[in-house]
């Protein structure tokens, strides 16, 4: 259980060698007090190596389990082991893919993967996760959405498109979870430096994965919410929102 100084004890990650992710994690170690994590990914080398660094942050318990975003049918099994093998405070859901605009757009069976990867298999990991959380009667699912989710761009409207279903789902339940001790916090952030990214020219307020991790780690306590990452994206975004689509399809964006 989260305890009174909001130190999280278990963590499960879907999504284990995210960048995002492990930063997040070890920014939840710092507090002395992550006993287990379970890292569910794909078994690329990077893992092994994701699971000696939280190891070295002093995590007792790390357990490995293998996660496909395209394998639907075992998401629900998944979920229910991570928690029969003990309470677990966080959930986090760190994967995806981002992919070439201009590719996906020519092939649209490319692009179904990419709505399977990236919102299909959100629907099927968080619903069963939010179903033994509130049987838990406490807990926070982290669900990492995005800026791009809050209005179509002409040069990533596919993933956009995914994020946007992403975090309509992740509100709505949060707001249905509202009052049973489980909160899900939606995290919405604009141009991170990480694998995703590189190679692509960063964006206007672009920043590294420790503050998405650190905005993560201060709201876990303070109910279903969204959090804009760096929080000033979220007056960018609003313009944006508002900016009429004649001019908006013009902006280098
Ligand atoms: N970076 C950004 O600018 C940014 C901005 C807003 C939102 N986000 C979101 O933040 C989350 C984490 O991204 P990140 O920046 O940490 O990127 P990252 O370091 O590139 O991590 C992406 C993760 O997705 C996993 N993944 C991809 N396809 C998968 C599949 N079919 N099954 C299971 N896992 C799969 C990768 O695993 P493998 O190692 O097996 O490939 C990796 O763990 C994503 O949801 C992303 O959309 C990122």
């Amino acid at each position: 259980m989260i305890d009174a100084c909001g130190e999280v004890q278990s963590v499960l990650v879907l999504g284990a060698t995210s960048e995002i992710a492990g930063a997040t994690v070890a920014r939840l170690a710092r507090g002395g007090r992550l006993e287990r994590v379970v890292l569910a990914g794909r078994p690329v080398a990077g893992r092994e190596v994701v699971v000696e660094r939280i190891r070295g942050l002093g995590v007792r318990t790390v357990e490995v389990v293998d996660f496909d975003a395209r394998d639907r049918s075992r998401h629900p099994s998944l979920i229910a082991g991570a928690f029969d093998g003990g309470e677990v405070d966080v959930v986090l859901l760190s994967w995806g893919a981002l992919p070439d605009e201009s590719v996906v757009r020519a092939d649209p069976l490319a692009a179904a993967d990419v709505v399977d990867v990236n919102y299909t298999a959100v629907v099927t990991t968080l619903l069963p996760a939010a179903e033994r959380m509130r049987a838990q009667g406490h807990g926070v699912i982290v669900v990492l959405s995005s800026a791009a989710a809050t209005r179509g761009r002409a040069s990533n409207a596919l993933y956009g498109s995914t994020k946007a279903g992403v975090d309509a789902l992740a509100s709505g339940l949060g707001d249905a979870l509202h009052g049973t001790g489980v909160s899900v916090v939606v995290v919405r952030p604009g141009f991170v430096r990480t694998r995703m990214t590189a190679g692509r020219q960063p964006a206007p307020l672009a920043v590294g994965p420790e503050e998405v991790a650190e905005a993560i780690a201060t709201n876990l306590d303070r109910g279903s919410r969204t959090v804009w990452v760096p929080a000033s994206l979220r007056y960018v975004m609003a313009a944006l929102a508002a900016t009429p689509r004649a001019i908006f399809r013009r902006l280098p964006i």
